[in-house]
């Protein structure tokens, strides 16, 4: 109550003083279309009573509205008058406030202007105030557009993690023009905004630069407001994003996988929104599969699995699980595992490269390589001829090494199927067979060269020839010999007989070949030896046939060697003929010495080179009157042949000794 009338003091005081100058005025905002009041101090200061109190507008003479309490006891009989040009209904004068005020009812625009009111009182000076209502226009309601395409802001619209945020808020009208901020949640993060008078926009650009992960889903809201009297016009945005993936990883990454098995191979990749995309990839190459599900799970997760058969060619490979967000560029990330894939051996025979199959004869060397691959390592690689396991034999030329075999000095028992055999912890397996096929000239089956037939005169017997050659005779033929006489059996009286077969497929390497003589003996003479010859042009490369017809000369006049040292020595010239070179040229000869009493040492050793002479040796030093035995050779890249041997050679003078045709 005190303060009540200090107050009432203060008022009248003031009152009082500008009431000698000038009537002070009062702001007041109104908001249109709804209410506001003008106030109008109707206390008096010393319990004097209201006669009347007038409203009046500028720019009017006449009053807009009275309060007339005249000859009235109470307020509430008061006799109340609005000018229907002006504010009519709408004004009605309320004095149960303090101050009392004229409350208008939906404010319009043309109400703004500088009211007064007049207060009479019936003893006290009149009293007069003024107001200054200003009619407040409120915005519309913001609407936010694309910073770039100035297209309105549609709700399905997302930002990429790390972008910029380039956004519009326009908001028309306002009176006056409003504010324009924008806020990030509660936060303000922009409040310049420009008024362009002729569109009656009102604008706040909006660049926020690189959005993050904990921008999801915040509220970007848009403001606009030019009073506090009504709650301002918002346009809500909530920010929706494309997000990187964050995570991938591969869970099944297996240590070793076995190959032609099947594997479920799991990768999972989280972050992203919406939900990677995850792809498989196998040496940078995609794998298109349909052996591949994905499936979203529990907390915005991608979940893939790849059904998977690793092969031989996958060793060492890596296959990838590669997560990403389709809608923003280079947001792959990836997991790589790197494949070891165990397989059981993949093993493949070959002959050595450098020999020609077709043509290897006996006495050849040849060599296989057995080719494996295999992971994990092989522990054991055996080989095998027709089945048999080899065994290394260096003495009958069997040399096993690392993943090769060689086989020296062959026979034509050496024919015959070969296989390698590799074996490590997924299994074992066996090559394919390679087979060694030798050539050689026509032997008589099983050795036997000769059997004795017996007939009676004009009895027919059936005589078989059954030879063994690779490959198959070319040419055969029978001779008749009686005792020196030898002779063509015609081709007419005898007919092949086809092989006694060979089923046991491992001996298909050598050729049998029987011939049929039907032999009829008429006389005597048709007793004798009847032969069966074949051939098949394989000429098998061996050590030269002797030396034959060697014959040693004694020389008169002394040579000029002195290899026994001899003092008086007297020389020989031995010659020979050569016999079959074996296949490969003779390059040289070789002559030894031996005394014919002991069979003691070699007296002399002696190798000449082939030319164009022959066989031709000239030895010097030798003593009258002793025998010798002279030792004669020819020798090939194969070796050695057998001797010719010239005996006893005794030097009397000039003689000669010679050696029999063939040795
Ligand atoms: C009334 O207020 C308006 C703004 O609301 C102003 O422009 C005008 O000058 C004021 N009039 C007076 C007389 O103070
Ligand atoms: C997953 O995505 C949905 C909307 O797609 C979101 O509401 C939720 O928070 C996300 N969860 C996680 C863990 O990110
Ligand atoms: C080696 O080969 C020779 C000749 O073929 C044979 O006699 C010998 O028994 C073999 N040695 C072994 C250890 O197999
Ligand atoms: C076979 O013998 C040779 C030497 O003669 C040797 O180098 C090789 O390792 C041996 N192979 C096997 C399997 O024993
Ligand atoms: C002919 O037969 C005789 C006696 O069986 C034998 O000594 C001789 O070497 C044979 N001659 C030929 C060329 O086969
Ligand atoms: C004879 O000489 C040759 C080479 O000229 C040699 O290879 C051979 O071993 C010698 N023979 C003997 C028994 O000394
Ligand atoms: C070899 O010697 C024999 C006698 O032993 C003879 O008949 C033959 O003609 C000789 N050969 C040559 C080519 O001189």
């Amino acid at each position: 109550m005190y303060i009540f009338e200090a107050i009432k003091k203060k008022l009248h005081l003031f009152q009082i003083n500008l009431s000698l100058v000038a009537v002070p005025i009062i702001a007041i905002d109104g908001v249109i279309e709804n209410k506001v009041q003008l106030p109008c101090d109707i206390r008096s200061n010393n319990n004097d009573e209201i006669s009347m109190v007038l409203w009046y507008k500028e720019g009017r003479d006449e009053p807009i509205y009275s309060f007339d309490v005249r000859g009235r006891r109470q307020y509430s009989n008061a006799r109340l008058w609005s000018s229907p040009s002006a504010l009519g209904p709408r004004a009605f004068f309320v004095t149960a406030t303090n101050p009392a005020h004229l409350s208008i009812d939906r404010l319009e625009s043309t109400d703004e202007g500088i009211y007064r009111c007049r207060v009479d009182f019936r003893n006290s000076p009149t009293r007069k105030q003024r107001m200054n209502l200003t009619v407040i226009v409120p915005p519309s309601k913001p609407v936010i557009l694309d910073g770039a395409t100035k297209a309105i802001w549609g709700l399905e619209e997302r930002y990429n993690e790390g972008s910029d945020v380039n956004l519009i808020c326009e908001v028309r009208g306002g009176k006056p023009p409003p504010k324009l901020t924008w806020y990030l949640d509660n936060t303000v993060i922009d409040e310049s905004y420009h008024y362009d008078t002729q569109g009656g926009l009102t604008v706040n650009h909006l660049a926020y630069p690189k959005i993050g992960r904990q921008h999801l889903q915040a509220r970007l809201i848009c403001q606009a407001s030019n009073t506090n009297l009504v709650p301002p016009q918002t346009r809500l945005l909530v920010l929706e994003m494309n997000l990187k993936p964050l995570i991938v990883q591969i869970l099944t990454k297996e240590t070793r996988v076995s190959a032609d098995k099947n594997y479920d191979v799991e990768c999972r990749s989280s972050g992203s929104r919406p939900n990677a995309v995850i792809t498989w990839w196998k040496a940078n190459k995609p794998i298109i599969n349909k052996e591949i599900n994905n499936y979203p799970i529990q907390n915005n997760q991608s979940l893939s699995i790849l059904s998977f058969i690793p092969t031989i060619e996958d060793d060492g490979k890596y296959l990838t699980c590669r997560a990403e967000n389709p809608a923003i560029p280079d947001s792959a990330l990836e997991d790589k595992w790197r494949l070891d894939v165990q397989y059981q051996p993949v093993v493949n025979l070959r002959m050595g490269e450098t020999l020609n199959p077709d043509d290897i004869k006996e006495g050849d060397d040849v060599y296989f390589e057995c080719i494996v691959r295999a992971n994990p390592k092989v522990y054991k690689l055996a080989w095998f001829k027709d089945g048999k396991e080899l065994k290394n034999n260096s003495t009958a030329g069997v040399v096993l090494s690392d993943h090769s075999l060689v086989l020296q000095g062959l026979t034509r028992y050496s024919a015959g199927a070969y296989t390698c055999l590799a074996a490590n912890s997924e299994g074992k397996t066996a090559s394919n067979p390679v087979s060694l096929q030798i050539m050689y000239a026509p032997v008589c089956k099983e050795g036997k060269s000769e059997v004795v037939v017996g007939a009676l005169k004009q009895e027919t017997v059936s005589l078989v020839c059954s030879v063994e050659s690779h490959p198959a005779p070319l040419t055969f033929h029978w001779t008749f010999n009686n005792s020196g006489e030898l002779v063509e059996v015609p081709h007419s009286r005898y007919s092949h007989v086809s092989a006694p077969g060979t089923p046991d497929g491992q001996k298909e390497y050598q050729q049998f070949r029987g011939f049929r003589l039907n032999y009829t003996p008429a006389t005597e003479m048709d007793y004798g030896t009847v032969a069966c010859w074949a051939s098949n042009q394989v000429i098998a490369a061996g050590r030269p046939y002797a030396l034959h017809n060697c014959s040693a000369t004694e020389m008169s006049a002394p040579l000029d060697m002195e290899e026994l040292g001899t003092k008086s020595g007297t020389g020989l010239v031995v010659r020979c003929l050569e016999g079959y070179d074996g296949g490969l040229p003779i390059h040289s000869y070789q002559l030894e010495v031996v005394s014919d009493e002991d069979g003691g040492p070699i007296l002399l050793n002696k190798t000449v080179p082939a030319g164009s002479n022959g066989p031709t040796f000239e030895v010097a030093g030798l003593t009258t009157g002793r025998s010798y035995r002279l030792f004669l050779y020819a020798i090939n890249a194969k070796g050695r042949s057998e001797p010719a041997i010239l005996e006893p050679v005794t030097l009397k003078g000039v003689a000669m000794y010679t050696t029999g045709e063939y040795i």
